[in-house]
């Protein structure tokens, strides 16, 4: 039976055992993705910092990695640009020689009440999480080599439902539903396909406009009564990653503390 190809018609080259695996993170220049970053260079890949504007971040995210031993570069790649994530892939190729693993962490978060939500707003969210989503993954689907992993990112607000939440978790909601599918696509590719939905963790994007109490209200809300931390949740991209998580496909992992 002939091996299925990529929808560019050519299965992705096997990396060759004695070079490093290469990862490619988007958001890589804070937050989760800044962790994610540090956490695969510790585990000896070779990284590609993806960033939207954030350029000191992103340089300083590659100082660290390299100090920590592996290789590192950024690039900078609006996701819901397919020219600019086309960019993304071929610097990491040109760099590292392939990609083993992809690590969509960039997107936006805006609240409101559905009811009060200009549209506008909403467009513009779902061009970064949706679109932005589905131009990473593409390319992900084409070039990850075989025995590699794609992980993307929900949130664990689509189980819980938060009043406020409605333009963001529908953003989420269509990242899972792309995420499985994707998994099933890949029959035959020998890559890996999930979701990881942290619940509250502690980044620019939950902490920016909440006030203390507020945040204290939901870091007591997991039996653990604490904030996830970028940490936390880079464990569980690191394991989905690796081999040892291979065998963990097509799933929404809620990492969130036990949040319900
Ligand atoms: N923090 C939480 O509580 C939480 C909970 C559930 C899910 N999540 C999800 O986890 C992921 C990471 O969140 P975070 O808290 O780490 O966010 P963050 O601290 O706000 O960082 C966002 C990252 O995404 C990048 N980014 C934003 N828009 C982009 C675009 N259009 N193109 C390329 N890069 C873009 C930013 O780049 P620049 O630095 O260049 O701006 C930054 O590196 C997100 O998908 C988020 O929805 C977070």
């Amino acid at each position: 039976m002939p091996i299925p190809t990529s929808p560019a018609g050519t299965a992705a080259p096997a990396r060759s055992s004695a070079a490093p695996r290469v990862a490619v993170v988007t958001g890589g220049s804070r937050g989760i993705g800044r962790r994610t970053v540090g956490r695969l260079a510790a585990d000896g890949y070779a990284v590609v910092v993806g960033y939207a504007g954030n350029r000191a971040e992103a340089e300083a995210a590659v100082k660290e990695a390299v100090a920590g031993g592996g290789g590192a570069i950024a690039v900078r790649a609006d996701v819901a640009d397919e020219h600019a994530v086309v960019a993304l892939f071929d610097a990491a190729e040109a760099e590292f020689g392939g990609v083993d693993a992809v690590v969509h962490t960039a997107g936006r978060m805006h609240l409101g009440p559905i009811a009060e939500l200009d549209l506008a707003v909403l467009d513009d969210l779902h061009r970064t999480n949706i679109r932005g989503t589905f131009a990473v993954v593409q390319q992900a689907a084409r070039r990850v080599r075989p025995g590699g992993a794609i992980v993307t990112f929900s949130t664990s607000v689509l189980g819980l439902a938060f009043p406020g939440y409605g333009a963001y978790a529908a953003s989420k909601g269509a990242v899972e539903a792309l995420t499985l599918i994707l998994a099933r696509e890949l029959r035959g590719r020998d890559v890996t396909a999930n979701t990881v939905a942290p619940g509250p963790t502690a980044t620019d994007m939950f902490l920016d406009g909440k006030n203390e109490e507020t945040v204290a209200r939901l870091a007591a809300q997991p039996p653990l009564e604490r904030l996830g931390s970028t940490a936390d949740i880079a464990e569980v991209v690191a394991f989905l990653a690796s081999p040892a998580g291979h065998w963990i496909n097509g799933q929404v992992i809620r990492a969130n503390g036990g949040i319900v």
